[in-house]
């Protein structure tokens, strides 16, 4: 394969203001400064980009407006998750763990140089080699919804256990479940009629279809059985923390990552953290989880997917020419699994 090991400028989607959406305001740019023109970082390690997968947070840190350029200065490229193969490795980096060539996946920070341009400059935590027989397609989509699920279910659950996931269809969701089963639990997820097939296909044992049933009322007839709620949707239901009083068992956890951007929602969702319960609050254990990058957390991934224990669900890839139809798709909510993003040539 050939390396490029000293490129001065990159092709790089960029934006600068996202305030119309961000399928509106990203622009293709030839001649973009690549992420490391100064000097590559003693534990970076450059990748040319080959596939990109997409998360919410692409669209919706850029969508913040001036909170969002806190996080992010602008100009900016968006996204978080890559898999590609290593051009160049910073000072620090032991020699035994990446070599130029390599294939490699994985998660970088949110900042100004995502991984829709053509170089990506990971870090050692974040990045971890391609297992054979693992394509570089499915890797790409491990970095953000393989963590986070990881991070929500593996620490928090033992074989035997019974887990609700929250939206088990999406690109979170669908990690989910097969890392809950994958640890030997049962699992109940809720997800439209239309993605039942696909959450039981991955193994899923109950699905409860929120568009005809009351989630929390199926749930709470259970009793308290669960040892973990993963909420990967945080709007709907609103009262599911509340509910969970009922079907948690007593030193069960909720954790949750999705929340929707609306005034009723950032509300619904502080109320959950710190509402006590004389005030009506929920009485279980509460977690709201931010993905971490852990390179033995991707590295368990991996080894997984190589193992056929976890599958990648793609709903799409596109084009990178295709990206504004790609973040458009994306934004629409509705995704099975994951869409990914070829990278440019
Ligand atoms: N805190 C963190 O660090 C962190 C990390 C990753 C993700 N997140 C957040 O977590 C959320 C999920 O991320 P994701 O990547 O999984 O998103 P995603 O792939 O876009 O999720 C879309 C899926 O959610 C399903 N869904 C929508 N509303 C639902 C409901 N009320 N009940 C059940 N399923 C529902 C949709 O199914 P239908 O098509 O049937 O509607 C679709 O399959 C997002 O808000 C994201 O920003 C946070």
């Amino acid at each position: 394969m050939s390396v490029t090991t000293n490129p001065k400028a990159m092709r790089a989607w960029t934006y600068t203001s996202a305030s119309q959406g961000l399928e509106k305001s990203v622009k293709l740019v030839e001649d973009a400064s690549p992420p490391f023109l100064q000097e590559l970082p003693a534990d970076g390690i450059l990748v040319k980009v080959r596939y990109s997968a997409l998360n919410p947070a692409d669209h919706k840190i850029p969508e913040l407006g001036l909170l969002g350029r806190v996080i992010v200065s602008v100009p900016a490229t968006p996204g978080l998750d890559f898999a590609g193969v290593v051009v160049r490795i910073g000072d620090a980096i032991p020699d035994d763990a990446f070599l130029v060539g390599d294939q490699v996946f994985g998660r970088i920070a949110p900042g100004q140089h995502g991984t829709l341009g053509e170089y990506v400059c990971a870090r050692m935590d974040g990045c971890a080699v391609l297992p054979k027989g693992v394509s570089l397609e499915d890797a790409s989509c491990i970095g953000t919804a393989g963590q986070t699920a990881y991070q929500c279910i593996v620490p928090n659950v033992k074989e035997g256990d019974k887990v609700f996931i929250n939206g088990g269809s999406g690109g979170t969701g669908t990690f989910g479940i097969q890392i809950a089963k994958a640890v030997g639990c049962f699992v109940t997820v809720s997800c439209s009629a239309k993605n039942a097939d696909l959450c039981r296909s991955l193994g899923a044992d109950e699905i409860v279809d929120y568009t005809t049933e009351d989630v929390s009322q199926v749930l709470k007839s259970k009793g308290p059985v669960y040892k973990l709620v993963v909420d990967n949707v945080g709007s709907s239901p609103r009262d599911l923390f509340k509910a969970a009083d009922h079907f948690l068992l007593p030193d069960g956890k909720f954790v949750q990552i999705g929340a929707g951007l609306s005034f009723g929602d950032i509300t619904a969702t502080a109320s959950r953290m710190m509402l006590p319960t004389y005030l009506g609050g929920g009485k279980s254990q509460y977690q709201w989880v931010v993905t971490e990058n852990h390179h033995e957390h991707l590295e368990k991934l991996g080894n997984w997917m190589k193992e056929g224990k976890i599958k990648v669900i793609i709903d799409e890839v596109f084009e990178y020419a295709e990206v504004p139809k790609a973040v458009e798709f994306l934004k629409k909510g509705h995704l099975k699994g994951k869409i990914v993003v070829r990278g440019c040539t």
